[in-house]
């Protein structure tokens, strides 16, 4: 695999202190130019990392975003005001986002072609909960995520877009999918692609694996032919383990 992407989603993690800690310990890591790692805290921490991981390779992402520029939305926070403090990337459409706070397929659409506006890339969670998995009904409703999530994307934006497969059952249970049931879902969803635009796109696309992603069990994921990263919740919290999912990365690259 010649791209590898490590994505750390702190969610509702680390106050200013922590992120300040945080950063500290990571950069005195060495990371190698071809690295490619992104972490995503909370908005209030957003600015503090930006500027703490100033002259290193790790870029910064949000975990949410508004599709409006600006407005009486109490609450939100847009992507035009994530672009001008440096985000890169944002995640759309995250299974708890989905669960807990009425996230829909039209939502995710909108944030979508709005971050592209912006040129921001989104990371787009598709995912399935346990009792779909087992009445064999997850690709069927995968489908229907990126069916709806990729209405109005011009092609040659679609590549832009990351695509994160999160079995919902596999996050924060540390009952993670097997590398076969992970690359089974990647190979779907790059046909899926494929099928929906072309093969080219559907090859060029980025597809992530997130669900109780750890050092110990990354390799075994990461090798997989369809799989170019992970989104990684829990272990992106300490800077040990995050740095070492980013080793193993570079040395499936090799
Ligand atoms: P965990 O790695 O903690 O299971 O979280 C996965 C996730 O939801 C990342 O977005």
């Amino acid at each position: 695999m010649d791209r590898i992407l490590i994505a750390g989603n702190w969610k509702m993690n680390k106050d200013a202190k922590g992120t300040i800690d945080f950063a500290k310990k990571i950069k005195k890591y060495s990371f190698n130019e071809g690295d490619e790692v992104c972490l995503i805290p909370p908005f209030t921490d957003l600015k503090i990392l930006k500027d703490e991981l100033d002259g290193t390779n790790i870029k910064i992402g949000a975990q949410n975003c508004h599709f409006e520029d600006n407005g009486a939305y109490t609450g939100e926070i847009s992507s035009e005001m994530l672009k001008e403090i440096g985000v890169e990337f944002c995640i759309v459409g995250h299974s708890e986002r989905r669960e807990y706070f009425g996230e829909t397929d039209k939502s995710c659409n909108k944030k979508i072609i709005k971050l592209l506006e912006k040129g921001i890339t989104p990371i787009l969670c598709v995912g399935e909960k346990e009792d779909i998995r087992e009445a064999g009904a997850e690709q069927s409703l995968i489908s229907k995520q990126l069916g709806e999530a990729f209405i109005g994307i011009k092609q040659a934006d679609v590549p832009k877009v990351i695509i994160a497969y999160e079995p919902i059952w596999a996050i924060g249970t540390g009952k993670t999918a097997t590398p076969e049931q992970a690359q089974e879902m990647s190979a779907f969803i790059r046909g899926f692609m494929s099928g929906l635009f072309s093969e080219a796109i559907g090859e060029c696309m980025m597809i992530l694996y997130g669900g109780s992603v750890k050092p110990e069990n990354a390799r075994d994921i990461l090798r997989q032919r369809d799989i170019n990263g992970a989104l990684v919740g829990g272990a992106s919290l300490d800077p040990k383990s995050l740095y070492e999912l980013v080793k193993i990365s570079a040395d499936l690259k090799k």
